[in-house]
């Protein structure tokens, strides 16, 4: 069978950088002459982008996995691959467990993946596991969406929380030159792409491992000065980050958002725990005062600003009382949007070990209990919205209303209005906001723009 005819299928779990290396190994798979399949018992060649963040997205990875080995056992000329955080974290093990799959490639092999099909196909079962220099890639990923866009600034994370696993598989931190990142940006913004999203673990890391610092030593790369050498890409309406670290969150990088126009007012800054005492066994470095008055410091600039985060609950020797401190600061600050998570010991982790661990019972309730009040929170934050005009970045029509289209809004709220998509996607359009749930909006737009003369 020629090449041309071959299909492959990705399944991505997990975060944004997982998506963003689908995206790219998918464009590497197209550019060796693959085409995408939606189903994967249509497609040859099956790549599971795997996700290790909790037990359960590691063990969700085996289940579909088990089905594919069948199949192969069936059809040898299948080709099985794992990449991404599981590939990174077992490694041979994973060739152990599961016999036939054909390449394990870790996070930071994800451009190489052609060359490692080549050593595939020439008959080898490769692992790629070894800690290596992210290469600039110069092949166009397949994007998902043809409005926004992910963009990698850095990679990696040098950070020891103790529950986490990411710096473990993810590796030290590497950040891509301001030079590369920009290039990528006026790409996409030629290519008629509206919004970018800047990625990194920790994003206000970036640049620390470039070279060139101020004889004080600070670095001249830092986040804030990536968003001014960035912001003005032609074609690119609207600029979003994510995630950001509060032991490193600065003024300055407050300042900047509000001073560029079109860097978007939302904050995804995850606090983990409210309690002083959980966040130092975690090693995060703040306490929940510090936290607060960053939160105060942006509304102070931005009072409009929409906030998210990530908790986690039931971490081992929490408290009753401690949860309550993370109720407390929940309640307190008034999150548009918080993802949640019960602890999850993770492997070549601190925390995994201590003797201190809490029952699943305890952890669920508690989870109930946050998500319960993060939904209340939620509800009444978007009554803000009410009969305000919000400008919809429409991305896509409404799965459940053809006659409707979804986009967002400039704080990150998914927003429905009735519209074609045909002549709305891509277009940023004002909204008067006329119903308002927890975790979306629907309004009537108030002026349509005219279809392009294309
Ligand atoms: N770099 C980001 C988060 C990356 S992981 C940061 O520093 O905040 C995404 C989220 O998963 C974390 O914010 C945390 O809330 C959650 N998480 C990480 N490890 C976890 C674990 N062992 N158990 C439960 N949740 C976890
Ligand atoms: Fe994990 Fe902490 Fe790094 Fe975030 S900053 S990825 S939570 S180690
Ligand atoms: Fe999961 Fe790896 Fe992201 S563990 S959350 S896919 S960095």
């Amino acid at each position: 069978m020629s090449s041309n005819s071959r299909r492959y299928h990705i399944t991505t779990f997990g975060c944004q950088m997982n998506k963003a290396d689908s995206e790219r190994m998918g464009g590497i798979l197209e550019q060796m002459g693959f085409q995408f399949s939606e189903d994967p018992n249509d497609a040859e060649v099956i790549l599971y982008n795997t996700c290790t963040i909790r037990d359960n997205a590691e063990q969700k990875v085996y289940s579909y996995l088990g089905r594919q080995a069948k199949r192969k056992r069936e059809q040898p000329n299948l080709t099985l691959i794992v990449a991404g955080c599981v590939a990174q974290q077992e490694g041979e093990t994973l060739l152990r467990r599961v016999p036939e799959l054909d390449l394990v490639l870790g996070p930071q092999h994800a451009n190489r993946l052609e060359d490692l099909l080549e050593q595939v196909f020439a008959g080898n079962q490769v692992v790629a596991t070894e800690p290596i220099h992210i290469m600039e890639d110069i092949t166009k990923p397949r994007r998902e969406s043809r409005v926004t866009a992910w963009v990698n600034v850095i990679y990696g994370c040098n950070e020891r929380c103790t529950y986490c696993v990411v710096p473990s598989v993810r590796g030290v931190e590497q950040s891509r030159t301001p030079e590369a990142i920009r290039a990528e940006m006026e790409s996409l913004g030629r290519q008629g792409y509206k919004e970018v999203t800047l990625l990194g673990q920790n994003i206000d890391a970036y640049g620390r491992d470039l070279p060139g610092s101020t004889p004080e030593g600070r670095h001249l790369h830092t986040f804030t000065d990536l968003l001014y050498f960035v912001h003005d890409v032609p074609g690119i309406e609207r600029i979003r980050f994510a995630t950001s670290h509060p032991r490193y969150f600065t003024e300055r990088l407050i300042r900047a958002c509000q001073e560029l126009p079109k860097v978007c007012e939302h904050f995804h800054i995850p606090f983990q725990s409210g309690d002083n005492q959980v966040l130092k066994a975690m090693s995060r470095g703040y306490t929940h005062e510090k936290y607060r008055r960053i939160i105060d410091t942006i509304r102070r600039y931005m009072p409009d600003a929409a906030i998210s985060a990530d908790a986690i609950v039931g971490f081992p020797g929490e408290t009753e009382e401690q949860f309550q401190n993370t109720l407390q600061l929940v309640a307190d600050i008034g999150f548009d949007r918080l993802n949640t998570a019960a602890y999850s010991p993770r492997p070549n982790t601190p925390a995994a070990l201590w003797d201190n661990q809490l029952s699943e019972e305890v952890k669920r309730d508690r989870l109930a209990r946050l998500n319960h009040l993060v939904e209340v929170n939620a509800a009444s934050r978007s009554q803000r919205y009410l009969d305000r005009i919000e400008e919809v970045l429409v991305e896509d029509q409404n799965p459940k209303n053809p006659s409707q289209v979804m986009g967002r809004t400039r704080g990150n709220n998914l927003t429905f209005f009735t519209g074609d998509i045909n002549h709305l996607k891509g277009q940023i359009v004002p909204v008067k906001i006329t119903q308002v749930r927890a975790f979306s909006l629907t309004g009537e737009p108030i002026q349509v723009p005219q279809p392009a003369l294309t």
